[in-house]
């Protein structure tokens, strides 16, 4: 499809360079990020993909972690279960927000933000802490890649960091809404926030929600296809924290950020769009990424909410 390679490149040559935003600073791994890094790629139903710029760069996947851990728990619990115990609301704070666990007694409201992450890790079946990572950093491994691994150093740099995650844990402890040991389920978080993909590996864990929960690379059936819209109703609630509102309105694409500059966007039934740069927005959000990929929706007329 060279029509779409060339929309690609479109929106890559008008926003590859746009200011604004900085890199994550509470991280000292990510504020270390060259900010110029930038890439964009799309992996369809098919296996088919398409991508440019710093394809081959691995960065960090923080918060998109969120939602292969999500899949994890609908895998062993089912949709009733993730609803009840975490929630499918957005908070409308931001991703860390204390205030928004007081004003909803403790509950999370959403797997997508830390609280309801570290609630989601605790919620897993898993013999200890280490059958806990293995069994998430399988599940990324499926819908991504098999390439993708933990950081050491990354992991170092966040562990080291993460005393508001710590504190957000035992919150939820005291409120009843962790279900392991508080600093067992923060670590193994902390590690799942903390492994490398790159942009094409990325688009490939959207491709396989939008192919019914199969790897459209590898062909493996990693998720129950009755599970997928749960998934991608959480991602279209809070995927892009507190602007996940305007992002329905303007871009109407279940999407997840991450802190590491990386946001995926997925089309069900038919691709996904993966965008990658450092510099992030109040929110979060990497700016080049939202620009590219809501030119790219636009151009190809993906929008859920349109005829
Ligand atoms: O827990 C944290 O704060 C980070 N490891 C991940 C947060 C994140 O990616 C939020 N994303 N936009």
């Amino acid at each position: 499809m060279d029509h779409l390679q060339n929309i690609l490149e479109n929106a890559f040559e008008q926003f590859h360079g746009a200011q604004g935003g900085h890199n994550a600073d509470y991280i000292p791994f990510l504020n270390n990020i060259p900010s110029e890094l930038c890439a964009l790629a799309v992996v369809d139903v098919k296996g088919n993909t398409w991508q440019l710029g710093d394809d081959e760069y691995r960065f960090a996947i923080e918060s998109i972690s969120k939602v292969c851990t999500l899949a994890l728990a609908m895998a062993q619990k089912g949709p009733e279960v993730v609803k009840d115990k975490i929630g499918a609301s957005p908070t409308g704070m931001p991703f860390n927000s204390v205030l928004a666990l007081e004003l909803h007694g403790g509950k999370p409201l959403s797997p997508l933000v830390n609280a309801g992450a570290m609630s989601t890790v605790s919620l897993l079946t898993a013999a200890d802490r280490d059958a806990r990572w293995q069994a998430i950093l399988t599940m990324q491994q499926k819908m991504g890649s098999h390439q993708i691994a933990l950081s050491d150093e990354l992991n170092t740099s966040e562990q080291s960091t993460n005393a508001h995650n710590k504190g957000i844990a035992w919150l939820l402890y005291s409120a009843g809404y962790l279900y392991s040991d508080p600093m067992e389920a923060c670590d193994v978080y902390t590690r799942q926030c903390s492994t490398l993909l790159n942009v094409v590996e990325l688009a490939t864990m959207g491709a396989t929600l939008a192919n019914g929960g199969q790897n459209p690379i590898t062909g493996e059936q990693v998720l129950n296809p009755e599970h997928t819209p749960y998934i991608l109703a959480e991602m279209m609630m809070e995927g892009m924290y507190d602007s996940s509102g305007e992002w329905a309105y303007s871009v109407g694409l279940p999407s997840k950020s991450g802190v590491g500059g990386g946001i995926v966007s997925v089309v069900p039934g038919v691709m996904a769009i993966a965008a990658f740069s450092p510099q992030l927005d109040e929110m979060g959000n990497s700016v080049r990424g939202q620009k590219m990929i809501a030119q790219v929706a636009n151009a190809l007329n993906f929008n859920l909410f349109k005829a």
